[in-house]
């Protein structure tokens, strides 16, 4: 396991697709978070990207061949060296080439040196995608134990939209920190499982113009449905609001508004799943009625708005496997947002609510401050049903969200 904020030796393979311009910025974050980037172009990238934006970036020449600098050897020694390799854009030809092992450049030469995790970003038309050569590549490369990330759908170079598009560059960082963080794990130890999550904040309307709302972000929620997916998952998030500008690589994202949609999507999709995370923070309370026009104000007496209660989805879930209309094996967890008061601590208000709610798992978060709402990172406790407290180290979201699966890994059967 990685110790955080350790400085560690990443090689970037550069493919030759548009989209090796986006990997300018994945450079970028990890030499400002310290790390050590050496990056590798195929020729092919070059006539994307200029040797001269690389080797600024990364403070390194870079080359191209296998015969340039050869007193270094220097496809043995950036292999051999690295702690990571990150191949982006994956071009349908530069995975053909590494499933058959050539080495006919430094890049292909270099990944048959390394012996750290190697993780593929690849981005092509949907064609060459789809395309049973290319996804014999990938299985390969999978089964291999690389990890290959599955492409984000949206507009591709010209005109079309589909799946083949690079993830956004933060995302491709983020995952990279995973694999960083989880070298020594089974990339795909929940290949098979459906997981369902909640992310974001729910809006209840009042009227046309306003709602009820938090100050949800959903980056934790989304954070485990990369994390989950990168690890093999089918995964399904349920969004209400969020900050997220994108949307996870191979995730299936679906919108929803208020708290009553959250519990009928959720319900309905907790029948087909083997893990349901609720991470969403859901209103409690909704306006009784939803005014038709814009509600105007009362000069002299109280606000016209009344309140009813929201039911509560985490109870209703583990209702519903209680009375069999959901799996009785489905994995459910929770999450508690909580503040100290006179009556306990955060850690006291995590168990009281561990045993109110029935779920098998409950991250605990201390919010308040600045903490956790809106925020990278995170920290807390995983309390389990079966008694045991585990302390969530400092860390991002995306860590966080990698140990929080690795609980739920362990309920689930295998
Ligand atoms: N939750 C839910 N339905 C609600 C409210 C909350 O499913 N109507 C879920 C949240 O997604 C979270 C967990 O319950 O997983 C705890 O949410 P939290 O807001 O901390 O607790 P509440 O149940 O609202 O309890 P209280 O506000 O009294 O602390």
């Amino acid at each position: 396991m990685t110790t955080p904020g350790a400085s560690r030796r990443i090689l970037v393979g550069v493919g030759g697709g548009i989209a090796a311009y986006k990997v300018c910025s994945v450079i970028r974050h990890f030499t400002e978070a310290g790390h050590e980037v050496r990056v590798i172009p195929t020729r092919a990238a070059l006539e994307f990207v200029g040797a001269a934006t690389f080797e600024a970036l990364s403070g390194h020449p870079v080359s191209t061949e296998v015969f340039e600098h050869v007193d270094e050897v220097p496809h043995v020694r950036l292999g051999q060296g690295a702690d990571l390799v990150i191949v982006a854009p994956a071009t349908a030809d530069l995975m053909a080439r590494a499933v058959t092992g050539r080495a006919d450049d430094l890049l292909t030469a270099s990944l048959l040196t390394a012996t750290c995790p190697v993780m593929f970003v690849p981005a092509m038309h949907t064609e060459m995608w789809e395309h049973a050569a290319t996804q014999a590549n990938v299985a390969t490369l999978r089964e291999r134990g690389a990890t290959v990330v599955t492409p984000a759908s949206g507009r591709l170079t010209g005109r079309d939209t589909g799946a083949g598009r690079l993830p956004e560059p933060q995302e491709i960082a983020l995952l990279g920190e995973l694999l960083l963080d989880r070298a020594d794990a089974l990339p795909y130890d929940l290949a098979g499982m459906r997981i369902v999550i909640s992310a974001g904040g729910t809006r209840e309307p009042l009227d046309p113009v306003r709602y009820l709302g938090n100050r949800s972000s959903g980056k934790q929620g989304f954070a485990l449905a990369r994390a989950a997916a990168q690890r093999g998952a089918h995964v399904t998030v349920v969004a209400g609001s969020t900050n997220e500008a994108g949307e996870p690589a191979g995730v299936e994202v679906v919108h929803i508004e208020d708290a009553r949609e959250l519990a009928d999507e959720m319900t309905t999709r907790a029948a087909g799943a083997d893990a349901v995370i609720m991470a969403a923070a859901v209103a409690d309370f909704r306006p009784i009625s939803v005014n038709d026009t814009k509600i105007k104000k009362n000069d002299d007496g109280p606000a016209p708005i009344a309140l009813t209660t929201n039911p509560d989805i985490l109870r209703g879930l583990v209702e519903s496997r209680e009375s069999g209309t959901i799996p009785s094996d489905v994995v459910i967890v929770g999450f508690a947002a909580e503040t100290g008061d006179e009556q306990g601590g955060v850690l006291d208000h995590g168990r009281a609510k561990l045993r109110r709610k029935g779920c098998d798992l409950l991250v605990v978060n201390a919010v308040g401050d600045g903490k956790a709402f809106g925020t990278e990172d995170n920290t807390g406790w995983l309390l389990s049903a079966n008694g045991s407290e585990t302390s969530l180290p400092f860390g991002s979201k995306t860590l966080m969200a990698s140990r929080i699966l690795d609980e739920v890994r362990a309920l689930l059967p295998d």
